[in-house]
């Protein structure tokens, strides 16, 4: 029989298990074995210290992207991840004032830029943690960094003056904010591991668990050009971050939105930021301006504070009509470190003014339709493709972007067009289009011989906690 050890003194706390080493937690994930709470968090400490190494970090993403995870394995990931860094504090009185809404990704996904200073013209605060591209789809951070002097990098501190002031900011994660998922969500990126549900579920969870929220809407994009294509798979992704958001204490709902064309008419940083602000007008495509009330309106109603969700889309709507929301913004670009006479200027000048202050592509060329037909379909997928690879996007991590290059898209779908009417007109720095560069552009224009229609609203439905919403009957 062993002689028994020393005893333990009262007063030295026992020593954490040591972490299993991280090629163990790789073969776990990678033969189909449970992460527990321990090894999640082993492995997230290791990514933010360092001893992790590039190919450790993108071989565990690929094994959770084939192997998956379960409730509880995302719960804990989501809860590593926020703990990397610093949780976010807000005085006493704002509890039940604190809303986010976050998207899954889109082409032409501009709907933060505008719903966050609607939502602070509303009274609410809103501290959004924001993401760069991924993969084909366009990054709210990269949209607004566009505009000279903005800066997405801000403080705990910082951001809480901010909500102080403005009553909402767009932040970036940061060494501060969910340091981990900052090196995950790079690394996704050029690892063919975006598409993961409980990676994605994680990523934005954390960040928003952080924030501290008193409600969230996700905005689950579906189709061609969303990171699931398939409503299905969008729906799954929004029963995981419903289900796993409602038990870290979030009250979440998420939208399932169609992503099949890009949203709005312009597709491409300054050109989106030009697009977000004619929403801030009042004015713009109806298809964001849908989508930015419905999410909103929707967000309002499970923060309480409107009884159906179409009073909370009427009091978006009404603060992009009266200029109250473009105001917030103003406040928000100066107070997040744009020159306040450029604030003022993009916010208050005409649309060929605002082209003018902001970055520009050195050349622009139109396409025009091949044949006489009705606007099925614009399709975002190849468009984003061929614009990410014309400098609009990143084919690998950390590289800079062209913010001047996009498209603008010069009829909507349900129209009607001419043979040999320019369709889309491309901003671009460098040489002339290729040819397989216009036969793919040409190829996202898709017509029919039906007659002209009215385009279906992006928004398809709203996935709600088990215990419904705030009263199931008044949606
Ligand atoms: N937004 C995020 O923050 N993370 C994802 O994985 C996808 C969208």
């Amino acid at each position: 029989m062993a002689a028994p050890g020393p005893p333990t003194p009262p007063d030295v706390p026992m020593p954490l298990p040591e972490p299993n080493p991280l090629p163990e937690l790789i073969r776990l994930k990678r033969d189909g074995g449970r992460l527990d709470e321990a090894d999640v968090r082993g492995f997230v400490r290791a990514v933010v210290d360092g001893r992790a190494q590039g190919a450790q970090i993108g071989a565990m993403l690929m094994a959770i992207r084939l192997r998956g995870m379960d409730t509880e394995e995302t719960a804990a990931l989501t809860r590593a991840l926020a703990e990397s860094g610093q949780q976010l504090e807000w005085p006493e009185a704002w509890q039940g004032q604190i809303v986010d809404k976050h998207s899954t990704g889109g082409v032409g996904d501009k709907v933060s830029l505008v719903l966050a200073p609607a939502l602070a013209a509303c009274g609410c605060k809103v501290p959004m943690i924001s993401g760069r591209g991924l993969g084909h789809t366009g990054g709210t951070l990269d949209k607004l960094e566009s505009i000279p002097g903005f800066t997405a990098i801000q403080s705990p501190e910082q951001m809480r003056r901010l909500l102080e002031q403005v009553g909402c900011c767009i932040v970036g994660q940061s060494k501060k904010l969910v340091p981990a998922d900052g090196i995950l969500y790079a690394a996704r990126d050029v690892t063919a591991t975006v598409d993961s549900l409980p990676l994605i579920t994680a990523s934005i969870l954390s960040k928003k668990s952080v924030e501290r929220l008193s409600a969230l809407v996700v905005d689950v994009k579906f189709g061609e050009a969303a990171v699931l294509p398939s409503q299905a798979q969008a729906r799954e992704l929004a029963a995981a971050l419903v289900g796993v958001g409602t038990g870290l204490g979030l009250r979440v709902a998420a939208a399932l939105t169609a992503m099949d064309n890009p949203l709005g008419r312009s597709v491409g940083h300054t050109l989106e930021v030009e697009e977000a602000l004619l929403c801030l007008d009042g004015a713009g495509p109806p298809d964001l301006r849908d989508l930015v009330t419905r999410l909103g309106g929707a967000l309002l109603w499970l923060n309480r504070q409107v009884e159906t969700q179409a009073k909370g889309a009427a009091w978006v709507a009404a603060t992009l009509d009266d200029g109250s929301a473009r105001g917030r913004f103003e406040q928000m670009l100066e107070a997040q470190g744009v020159d306040p006479g450029l604030a003022r200027a993009l916010c208050s000048g005409t649309p060929a003014r605002r082209r003018e202050l902001l970055p520009r592509a050195r050349q622009q060329e139109e396409l025009c339709a091949p044949a006489d037909g009705t606007v099925e379909l614009l399709r975002a997928l190849p468009l984003a493709q061929v614009l990410r690879d014309l400098g609009a996007g990143r084919n690998r991590a950390g590289q800079s972007i062209r913010p001047g290059v996009g498209a603008e898209l010069l009829v909507g779908v349900g129209q009607r067009l001419r043979r040999g009417a320019p369709w889309v007109r491309v901003h671009l720095d460098g040489p002339a289009l290729s040819i397989p560069q216009r036969r793919i552009l040409q190829g996202a224009l898709v017509l029919s011989d039906r007659a002209p229609f009215a385009a279906p609203s992006p928004f398809a439905e709203l996935v709600l906690p088990p215990t419904g919403g705030p009263t199931d009957t008044q949606k």
